[in-house]
């Protein structure tokens, strides 16, 4: 197993991408801690689900763009595990493609609040446990729109290139003394984000979807896969990349 013994907190695991990633660590023997904000009889199903399987999780309900709620979540996950070996800071909220003069201050706070300021305020609070390790590896959720124009709104977009450059300087700042950060940059994934938009086979971003080389969209769990990958010692020369998983959509 590549992840024995490993403790993992993934943030916004209730559902999508974050549960496949919860699901492929904890079949890897990582201890994991399943962060939900809102979800919690998904977050409690899901450590079920993995405690059945005979492995260990808990869910940790935090906020992750409020940080007393993330130092709990931290504190918690010391608690119970004694170390943080992961940090996936997966948990993002969309913008339903809003263009900067409709963006109300409102929804600008939120969208970074939750999509940048939380892997920021994650980071914060989790690597001093890691810097204690002397190892320590982090994995943010960026996205097609960390690239390119058209993936979200004003804010959705600015967020994600705010994730890549939070990563690189995470991986600058903190490398050498070994901890690495990567950013996983998904294109259209299948979950419930965006099952709305997939629903409809005339929207403007099906055709976008159709026309990628892999001419489909993606699914959790290949996202998974690359998570595991970047999270084990199989990656350890790779540092502050943000890395496409997209089908094709960018290089188009
Ligand atoms: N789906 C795509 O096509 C796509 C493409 C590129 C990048 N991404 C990125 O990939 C990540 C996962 O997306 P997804 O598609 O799996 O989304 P999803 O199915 O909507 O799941 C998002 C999760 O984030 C949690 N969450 C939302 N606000 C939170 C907060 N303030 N604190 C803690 N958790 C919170 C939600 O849990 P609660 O219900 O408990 O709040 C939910 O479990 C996001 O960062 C997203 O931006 C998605």
């Amino acid at each position: 197993m590549k992840l024995n013994n490993k403790v993992a907190i993934v943030t916004g695991a209730a559902a999508g991408m974050g549960e496949a990633i919860a699901k492929e660590f904890a079949k890897e023997g990582a201890k994991v801690v399943v962060n939900y904000s809102r979800s919690s009889q998904e977050a409690e199903a899901i450590v079920d689900e993995i405690t059945k399987d005979g492995g260990e999780a808990i869910a940790v309900k935090a906020d992750v763009s409020k940080s007393e709620d993330v130092k709990q979540m931290i504190e918690k996950t010391i608690d119970k595990f004694g170390k943080i070996d992961i940090l996936v800071n997966n948990a993002g909220i969309l913008d339903d493609y809003t263009p900067v003069v409709d963006t109300s201050e409102e929804l600008w706070n939120r969208i970074i609040g939750v999509n940048l300021k939380g892997p920021f305020l994650c980071s914060k609070y989790a690597i001093p446990y890691m810097l204690k390790e002397k190892k320590g590896v982090i994995i943010n959720l960026s996205s097609i729109a960390g690239f390119v124009s058209g993936g979200g709104g004003a804010a959705y977009t600015s967020s994600k290139h705010g994730v890549i450059g939070l990563t690189k300087q995470i991986a600058y700042d903190y490398g050498k003394l070994g901890i690495r950060a990567n950013a996983i940059c998904p294109g259209a994934i299948k979950t419930r984000m965006t099952e709305e938009i997939l629903k409809n086979d005339d929207a403007p971003v099906m055709e976008a979807i159709k026309s990628v080389p892999a001419g489909r969209y993606g699914y959790p769990e290949e996202i998974a896969k690359l998570a595991l990958f970047l999270a084990s010692d199989d990656s350890d020369f790779i540092h502050g990349t943000p890395i496409l998983i997209d089908g094709g959509w960018v290089a188009r």
